[in-house]
């Protein structure tokens, strides 16, 4: 008989961005060798992982919040004689603010930044210890994904996250990221086409590349993201591939290209653009002009006319006028978005932004942002409907909501919701779609149309 690590109940809760999302995978596949089992809520949890996420002062806010939160929890568990659960805080906030955050709320028992999670056991052991050595981070991501990817993942569905790519170099003035994520680093090709194989070899059927800056990727030897698509294009069962997030400076030819060129390629491309006035895109040093945007977008185009495109805006970054903010909706609808995130603009400490004068009224903010998502709502209904009677390929994902229906994917991002048999989930089957909502399809199998 196998000796058995008792087990440990893990509550891990993500913040932020799909990054995020695939660390929070990666930290449970390193604490399952010592016994941890994933459970869905914080309630009888020995070990509590909140990863967060700091772009905005919201999201910081949240996070000491629920830690408010889990600290009660904790003392009546004590109180009724239970066992202590650990509280660990990772991701963004945790680099930003390091020690800081027990200062802030001594009941945090460790602190781990995102280039450190292959520490964790041997944090949590340390921390179970003395109680002492509480805080880890660094800037060493070969370290990170050597220990913690490809071996040992565990696919989880029909549909994952690989991160490429991390890190950011841009310094947008508004953003924190550079100083949570450190300089652009970009894994070996080699490692991340194993990573890929081994999830196709576990029924993955579509993956998203991830990276703050994806389309930065580069392998060292002069290819960048798109080379890596087309390889990866290659791996028998992997039918889909997407990407995300691109910055407009590093959207480059060979990248096009492979929309125009690679079938696997989904005809969807987030890129944000954040402001429509060439004035403020200075003040964010974005490096790009409104103009050089639209211009991206026409070639996109060109490569692949049926591409779905989505963004992010910022409205309220300081000093926009409202002549600016007008360059915004202008350049909204010139470009016609399929899918949007817009956001208010959020002062961060640290960032040569919060210094700048100018800064907006929140309620100047907040008219502006209502404005914005008038039409970027209208627009992204315009674009569902648009998919009405038509037939798509659908990726069946995971039961719905009412017996006997099924959600999958179109390949523009949608939801599709449908009637089918369970057995379908994993396959890609024609869809008629016969209605649309702002969020989601509705279709049936048209499968003699196959
Ligand atoms: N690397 C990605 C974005 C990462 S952050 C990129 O450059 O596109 C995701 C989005 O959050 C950004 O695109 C931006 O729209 C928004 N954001 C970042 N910092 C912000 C701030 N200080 N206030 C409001 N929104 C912000
Ligand atoms: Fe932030 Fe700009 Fe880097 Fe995106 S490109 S992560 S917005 S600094
Ligand atoms: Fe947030 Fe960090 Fe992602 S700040 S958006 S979790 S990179």
């Amino acid at each position: 008989m196998s000796a058995q690590a008792p087990s440990k109940r893990l509550f891990i809760k993500t913040y932020g961005c799909q990054m995020n999302v695939y660390d929070s995978e990666r930290m449970a596949d390193v604490l399952s060798p010592l016994g941890y089992t994933m459970t869905e809520t914080p309630q009888g949890a020995d070990l509590v992982v909140l990863n967060t996420c700091h772009i905005r002062e919201k999201a910081t806010e949240k996070v000491y919040s629920e830690l408010g939160k889990l600290k009660e929890m904790r003392e009546e568990r004590l109180a009724e004689g239970g066992a202590r659960m650990t509280i660990a805080v990772a991701g963004c906030v945790a680099q930003a603010e390091g020690e800081e955050i027990m200062r802030r709320q001594p009941a945090v028992d460790l602190v781990v930044g995102p280039q450190a999670y292959h520490q964790l056991p041997e944090l949590i052991a340390r921390t179970h210890r003395s109680r002492g050595e509480r805080l880890s981070a660094n800037f060493e991501p070969q370290d990170k994904f050597d220990a913690l990817a490809p071996a040992g993942r565990k696919a989880n569905g029909v549909t994952a996250f690989l991160t490429i790519q991390e890190g950011c170099d841009k310094f947008c003035t508004f953003c924190v990221v550079p100083y949570t994520r450190g300089p652009e680093w970009s894994r070996p090709a080699a490692a991340i086409e194993a990573e890929a194989r081994s999830l196709a070899g576990q029924g993955v059927r579509e993956v998203t590349l991830l990276g703050q800056n994806v389309n930065a990727y580069g392998d060292g030897a002069g290819g960048g993201l798109g080379g890596l698509v087309r390889r990866l294009a290659k791996i028998p069962g992997l039918d889909r591939i997407r990407y995300t997030t691109s910055h407009p400076r590093d959207m480059d030819e060979a990248l096009i290209a492979a929309h125009a060129e690679v079938e696997a390629l989904m005809p969807y491309l987030h890129l944000p653009v954040q402001s429509g006035s060439d004035r403020i895109l200075k003040a964010m040093n974005r490096g790009h002009t409104a103009e050089r945007y639209l211009g991206l977008v026409e070639q996109v185009r060109a490569a692949r006319p049926d591409i779905a495109l989505s963004g992010d805006f910022i409205v309220g970054f300081p000093g926009e006028s409202e002549a600016d903010f007008e360059a915004t909706l202008q350049l909204v609808r010139e470009v016609g978005y399929a899918s949007a995130f817009t956001f208010k603009y959020s002062r961060r400490p640290g960032t040569p932004a919060a210094s700048l004068d100018g800064q907006v009224a929140e309620a100047e903010k907040a008219d502006r942002l209502a404005r914005l998502n008038t039409l970027l709502d209208a627009q992204q209904r315009a674009f569902n409907a648009a998919q009405a009677g038509r037939v798509l390929p659908v990726l069946f994902e995971r039961p719905g909501r009412n017996p006997g229906d099924l959600i999958g994917r179109s390949p523009y991002l949608q939801s599709v919701h449908i009637r089918a048999p369970e057995g379908l989930i994993g396959r890609i089957a024609p869809v008629r779609i016969v209605a649309a909502a702002k969020m989601s399809l509705a279709g049936e199998l048209a499968l003699e149309s196959a």
